[in-house]
């Protein structure tokens, strides 16, 4: 596999090859993902639940990014690499264009991910007018937990669905070169999917996205608590974690995953 770039994932949409992401959080297990094939490294906010061990995403502070994406860059040899901008760090777009700066310039990102929709417009078009590739994240915002008042499937009322497919669109339209969608009923997804150009990767959005996410510590089953009913551990029929992860890329590359267990109608 050669360096993949934002051309590659918008030529795989194009002709149809399932996008594979997973995220990490440092170098021994970013090489293993790598050689899964996967195309995508994700240094999600996650890592505040599944390696610091918090309740949510939201105490998770800028330099935490930064210090697991530099981990993350020196395993990395050719996955696009994205970090995740924390809760709180992106506010104005003043605020994120310096936090997207840090966590290209320090860190060794090559795109940065951000949470919302209408709010995130002027982010998004001052972020990309610098030459700051963004992916979206659309549905449920981690982020948003408190507000949502939980963890739960976005979109699932007409008015609700309406706003996320104009939201879609509309993020497309500022810049965004990717959109993640966490959390949608399979048919929305795939809509929003095939309404827009950049690629749209999903996280429990059932199986008609370009391509899939899941957090790397939930596949592989070692994380503590319950994990959501999307998730699939991938361990069970493997001999190594290393297997694992080629069983995860080849069940997304052949759109074997997610089926109708691990989906929302
Ligand atoms: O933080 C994270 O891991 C994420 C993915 C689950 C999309 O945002
Ligand atoms: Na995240």
């Amino acid at each position: 596999m050669s360096h993949v770039t934002t051309a590659t994932l918008i030529q795989m949409k194009q002709q149809h090859e399932k996008i594979a992401v997973l995220t990490s959080y440092d170098a021994s297990f970013t090489s293993l993902v790598e050689d899964a094939g996967v195309e995508v490294i994700l240094v999600g906010d996650s890592l505040g639940m599944v390696v610091q061990g918090q309740e949510s995403t939201l105490p998770v502070d800028v330099d935490d990014i930064v210090y697991h994406t530099q981990c993350v860059a020196r395993g990395r040899r050719n996955a696009l690499l994205i970090a995740d901008m924390p809760f709180m760090s992106y506010s104005s777009a003043e605020q994120a264009l310096g936090t997207a700066g840090r966590l290209m310039k320090d860190g060794g990102a090559h795109m940065v991910k951000l949470e919302g929709g209408a709010t995130q417009l002027e982010t998004v078009g001052q972020l990309t007018a610098n030459g700051i590739p963004v992916c979206a994240h659309l549905g449920l915002l981690p982020q948003s937990v408190h507000k949502l008042g939980g963890y739960r499937v976005q979109g699932r009322d007409d008015e609700s669905a309406r706003i996320m497919k104009e939201d879609a669109l509309s993020l497309e339209a500022a810049g965004a070169q990717m959109l993640v969608l966490e959390c949608v009923p399979s048919g929305l997804a795939r809509e929003i999917s095939e309404s827009l150009e950049i690629p749209v990767i999903g996280i429990g959005a059932g199986p008609d996205c370009d391509g899939q996410v899941l957090v790397l510590y939930d596949m592989l089953g070692i994380t503590p608590r319950q994990p959501p009913r999307f998730v699939k551990n991938f361990m069970p029929g493997a001999n190594s974690i290393a297997e694992a992860l080629e069983h995860y890329v080849k069940a997304v590359k052949e759109g074997s995953f997610p089926d109708a267990e691990h989906s929302f109608k």
